[in-house]
């Protein structure tokens, strides 16, 4: 059996339009291969930016080699996933600060990637990682500093391939929202 780690950074889940169309591609992923789908919800994991104190007490657990310690669990877990599917609405030309700080908890060396002589290899298992977002506007993918950031990661963490899933222009108003997102669903089996 695989892991599937979906990342979900979504607010006000019952009507996220990025929430539905992550659930719909997690929900093909499990159709097409045997998943075991673990689902963190950020808005619930109560984490909080690294603050002196947290960056140091972390870093004293990391020298004495103290892994086990429930700090990294978030790590562990991303280091252990087969597919990681990541939800998050485009804000303020990224993703919210909610996954900022889930990605604070997962960054840590000697457990998504470790630096040697020339330079950090990834330590992750997973091969692919979906970034899944909607915009109230239009931009491009490659202009979405949310996905920018997720790509460099998925380099550092030694992810192969990362893809972008996203709708624009979603708060502009219009007649067919509801048909344009049912296009886009009905797409996601191509874009596996
Ligand atoms: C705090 C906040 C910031 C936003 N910033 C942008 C933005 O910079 N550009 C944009 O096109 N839309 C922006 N939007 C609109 C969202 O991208 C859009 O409504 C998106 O579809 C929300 O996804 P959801 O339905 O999953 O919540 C913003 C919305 C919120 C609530």
């Amino acid at each position: 059996m695989k892991n599937l780690l979906f990342v979900n950074a979504c607010v006000n889940r019952g009507t996220s339009r990025t929430y539905r169309l992550a659930r719909e591609l997690v929900a093909l992923l499990e159709g097409s291969d045997d998943f075991d789908t673990r689902e963190v919800t950020l808005e619930e994991e109560g984490l909080q930016p690294l603050t002196s104190v947290t960056l140091n007490r972390r870093a004293a657990l990391a020298a004495d080699g103290v892994f086990s310690d429930p700090v990294f669990r978030h790590a562990r877990q991303a280091r252990e996933a087969d597919v990681i599917v990541m939800a998050a609405p485009y804000w303020d030309m990224g993703f919210p600060a909610l996954l900022k700080v889930y990605i604070e908890a997962v960054s840590i060396p000697g457990i998504v990637y470790r630096y040697g002589e020339k330079g950090p290899t990834g330590l992750c298992r997973a091969t692919k990682l979906y970034y899944v977002t909607t915009r109230g506007g239009f931009i491009d993918d490659a202009r979405d500093l949310g996905f920018a950031t997720v790509t460099e990661l998925g380099k550092l963490y030694g992810i192969k391939e990362v893809k972008c899933i996203s709708l624009n222009g979603l708060d502009i108003p219009a007649d067919n929202l509801e048909s344009v997102i049912r296009g886009v669903i009905a797409g996601l089996p191509a874009r596996l």
